[in-house]
């Protein structure tokens, strides 16, 4: 068909006519929100490279749990910060440790809502690398055994989801064996299974403290020129048992969340990181974007692409958005 037989800006004249044949949409019913416990009660340290992210004792993130409950967000991803580190994170396994405390005070005080943890050594080693060491390597089957600790110590504690982000090999499927031979079959699994090494983490490593005191993920994190080799780390991981898996990051892996989702039939998630979200933020801040519409277009995006699900720091601000939207229209 063509001109001047066929005209696409006849279905674009009014709000009405784009709301009906808009293919994709936006819902709060998609939104994982990232939450970081530190020991303490009543703590509220605003992240600096963060604006509008806290690091939260239990007590205050129980509060900040119900309010993204309030606002029809279904589940949140919790990261800890505890207040001792050594070689081999052990606080990450800890049955009082910050994450175990978290979920236990969440699951009670708002059980429906879905608490998934990441589990990752980088916040609670020493050194701040993501597995053990063996000089200045990570040794990576070393470092398997202590993941499926720290991941059945948050299935005790009442996890619903467990989300691996250390990129060991064949963390999901010794993950899945320790939930599995412990009564734990119905913990899922997110798998952070395509984890670039990126630097728009920068962020997130001020808010979770985890930025290696020496060298760089490169030797486990994949490397960002490769989209093919995304399709054998998402195989793998669905192989061993993932239930869910994820591209992080999102934004400048658009490419990469298109191709999964063309190759795979798991709920897919994107991480839209710490970086994207503090670019934004900032831009708006000095007057240079409109925030609230680069972020909707943003996540918009993402969902595009063919994400299902998106973790996002801009999940309450989005929610608030679509909630007077809908009033609006
Ligand atoms: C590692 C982890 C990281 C993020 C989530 N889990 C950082 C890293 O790999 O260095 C980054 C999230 C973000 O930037 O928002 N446990």
């Amino acid at each position: 068909m063509e001109f001047p037989l066929y005209r696409p800006r006849r279905l674009r004249r009014s709000e009405n006519l784009r709301r009906m044949v808009r293919e994709t949409r936006l819902s709060v019913d998609q939104f994982i929100y990232p939450l970081f416990a530190v020991e303490g009660r009543g703590i509220r340290n605003p992240v600096k490279s963060m604006p509008g992210v806290f690091q939260l004792s239990v007590d205050e993130l129980v509060k900040e749990a119900a309010s993204v409950q309030e606002l029809g967000i279904p589940a949140v991803l919790l990261f800890g910060l505890p207040d001792r580190k050594d070689e081999c994170g052990s606080a990450a396994y800890a049955p009082d440790g910050i994450i175990q405390k978290t979920v236990m005070a969440l699951k009670e005080r708002l059980p429906e809502l879905v608490v998934i943890t990441d589990v990752c050594l980088c916040e609670y080693t020493s050194h701040g690398h993501c597995g053990l060491l063996q000089g200045e390597r990570v040794d990576n089957d070393a470092t398997l055994e202590v993941l499926a600790k720290v991941a059945l110590s948050h299935a005790r504690a009442g996890a619903d989801l467990v989300a691996p982000s250390d990129m060991m090999d064949g963390r999901i499927g010794a993950v899945r064996a320790a939930l599995d031979q412990n009564g734990y079959s119905d913990t899922a699994i997110m798998a952070y299974a395509a984890k670039y090494c990126s630097a728009f983490y920068g962020p997130f490593r001020d808010a979770a403290e985890s930025a290696p005191r020496f060298g760089d993920r490169r030797a486990y994190q994949m490397d960002p020129a490769n989209a093919v080799e995304a399709i054998r780390e998402v195989a793998l991981d669905i192989q061993e048992g993932a239930d869910i898996v994820m591209v992080k990051p999102a934004l400048a892996y658009l490419d990469v969340i298109r191709l999964v989702r063309d190759e795979f039939d798991r709920p897919l998630a994107a991480y839209n990181v710490s970086g994207e979200y503090s670019m934004i933020k900032a831009a708006a801040a000095n007057g240079w974007l409109d925030g609230e519409r680069v972020m909707l277009e943003t996540l918009l995006a993402i969902r595009r692409a063919g994400a299902d699900l998106i973790i996002t720091y801009f999940a309450k601000d989005a929610a608030r958005l679509l909630q007077s939207q809908r009033i609006g229209n």
